[in-house]
């Protein structure tokens, strides 16, 4: 099965594995990430799915929306590898993927 390296705020990295056809957001809350509140279930309305997509996996992913850029904007954390884990489909081609919590708005 794919996984998916988490990096909480208390800075402890953990693998999880992930469900393809689940949205990363998903498969964050499905592995017991409990710091990813996703409020809105999903449909790109409260920014706190916000992740840090690190190193070379950000140009794996497709393009940023532009809800997801508008919400994003609201965000005082928003970094250059910033997106909503809700709006990323997880794939196996995605296998391995490291992301880190964004701190809380
Ligand atoms: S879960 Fe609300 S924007 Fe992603």
């Amino acid at each position: 099965m794919p996984v998916i390296q988490v990096t909480t705020r208390d800075g402890r990295t953990r693998q999880i594995e992930g469900q393809v056809g689940r949205s990363l957001m998903e498969n964050l809350r499905g592995g017991g990430i409990e710091e990813i509140l996703a409020l809105c279930g999903g449909c790109c309305s409260c920014a706190t799915c916000h992740v840090y997509v690190e190193g070379e996996w950000l140009t794996h992913l497709p393009p940023i929306g532009e809800d997801e850029d508008e919400l994003l904007e609201t965000s005082h954390e928003r970094a250059a590898n910033s997106r909503l884990s809700c709006q990323i489909p997880f794939s196996a081609a995605l296998d391995g993927i490291a992301v880190t919590v964004a701190p809380e708005d």
